[in-house]
């Protein structure tokens, strides 16, 4: 049926036309102020903070696998900043990195986001400018995008975890950049939410969940399990494993993401939790009643996702290697490193706030760490010669870790490499433009540990 408002709009199309490219409501994502319940006590204020479209998380982009995504980031902050669309591998003018693909987005401004979602999966996107202190305080939200056919599942969750630093009142504190966070482990907060969507109060026994989790956090390394859940982790960092890993509990460094898919093993009037370990301890973030059993049998318990476009290396013998040494922060190993082309001591380094270096140069180099044509593939074993641990994230590409025996890992974008050890990734170049490579533990980007690839078109 065609309504009276179509035929109108038919008629009048060329008056239209200037309408077309403009952001419907829906398009707009402001960077704003705003208020948020981040700690769920009456006997504490709302916390104020920056967020995408005012609220933390920031709305959740939802799209089919393969579609169009517009945005347009309109900036009404004090200060500039971009979006990244974090693991999405498209087109580098729209990645978001102001410096190296796009200016800073001034307060005032717009920039206009256009691109298309290659690979189902979970992703998020954040603020790419100041991001210690601007992902600090919430410019973040979840980016989903759906496999063709859904997996037979009763609710699909997703839990945004972050580490908040928080005064007496529940307010962000607004120590950004403090050296001593910048040269040990970041800036880690004191209390660690769970935002989770849609809210469940209850489960019940039997039910299937798709559990999507997602660390947001600047700096803090996650242990989280799941009680009461049985299931698997079907992704990682939004890619499809080609083998899910049968386990209740994953290591989150800051970035990564883990899908579960789990059903409900506990008892009826018991609780099912979503819990974070650290020194030992258990603390639960998420926790929901089992509420009754449901009518569905136990499920098979083999199930997996649809892998993605692209083709996974099962070797990387032969490639070639470039090595990356990770390098400075506090109690670290290094005497110096170039800065702006300088050799430097650690105390100018740390006048500078260039504490952290990648191959000896602290902060962005101006020639790229690699060059690679288009289907190249090489090899970077990564060096951790520091006192603690990085997260090394690569834009705009998944890469698979290679393993001591040879073995090839899953797709992921980010890969925790934890203090005195190397892990080696191999990295296909897919994707033309320059790529950041960075240091995802966002106080370790900001004082230093950063640097590119360019692939050629
Ligand atoms: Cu999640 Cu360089 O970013
Ligand atoms: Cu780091």
């Amino acid at each position: 049926m065609i309504s009276r408002r179509q035929v109108l709009a038919g008629a009048s199309a060329l008056a239209l036309a200037p309408l077309v490219g403009r952001a419907s409501p829906d398009d707009i994502l402001e960077a704003k102020t705003g208020l948020a319940r981040v700690v769920h006590s009456d006997d504490y204020p709302e916390t104020a903070v920056w967020g995408f479209n005012g609220s933390v998380p920031g709305p959740e982009i939802r799209v089919k696998q393969g579609s169009t995504i517009r945005k347009t980031l309109r900036n009404s902050l004090s200060q500039p900043t971009s979006v990244h669309w974090h693991g999405l591998r498209i087109d580098n003018a729209m990645d978001g990195v102001p410096g190296l693909t796009q200016d800073a987005v001034e307060p005032g401004e717009e920039f206009a986001y256009e691109f298309t979602a290659p690979d189902a999966g979970t992703y998020w996107y954040h603020s790419h400018n100041r991001s210690t202190e601007q992902v600090a305080r919430g410019l973040y939200g979840l980016f989903i995008v759906d496999e063709p056919v859904q997996i037979d599942i009763d609710h699909d969750v997703s839990v945004v975890l972050d580490d908040w630093r928080l005064s007496q009142d529940a307010q962000i504190t607004d120590d950004f950049g403090n050296l001593h966070d910048l040269a040990h482990a970041g800036r880690i907060g004191n209390f660690v939410s769970a935002m989770v969507s849609p809210s469940l109060t209850t489960v019940k026994q039997n039910e299937r969940l798709r559990i999507r989790l997602v660390n947001v956090a600047n700096d803090r390394v996650m242990l989280i399990g799941l009680h009461g859940l049985t299931g698997l982790i079907v992704a990682l960092d939004g890619m499809p494993l080609e083998r899910p890993q049968a386990t209740d509990h994953v290591v989150l460094g800051p970035a990564q993401r883990a899908d579960f898919v789990a059903d409900v093993t506990e008892d009826v009037g018991q609780e099912v939790m979503i819990a974070i370990h650290e020194r030992g301890e258990g603390y639960a973030l998420v926790d929901w009643k089992v509420g009754g059993v449901s009518a569905r049998a136990a499920r098979d318990t083999t199930i997996t996702l649809p892998q993605n476009p692209g083709v996974l290396l099962s070797d990387a013998s032969g490639l070639e290697v470039r090595e990356m040494l990770m390098e400075g922060g506090a109690m670290g190993g290094m005497m110096g490193a170039m800065f702006g082309g300088r050799r430097m001591g650690m105390r100018d380094m740390m006048q500078q706030g260039q504490v952290w270096a990648l191959n000896g140069v602290a902060g962005m180099p101006d020639e790229p760490f690699a060059t690679l044509d288009m289907g190249e593939t090489i090899r970077i074993p990564m060096r951790n010669d520091t006192a603690f641990p990085h997260a090394m994230h690569l834009h705009g590409h998944h890469f698979q870790e290679v393993f001591a025996d040879g073995t090839m890992g899953p797709l992921r974008d980010t890969i925790l490499v934890d203090r005195g050890e190397t892990r080696e990734i191999a990295v296909q170049a897919s994707n033309p433009g320059d790529w950041l490579l960075h240091c995802h533990m966002l106080s370790h980007q900001a004082a230093g540990m950063k640097t590119w690839i360019r692939v050629k078109a």
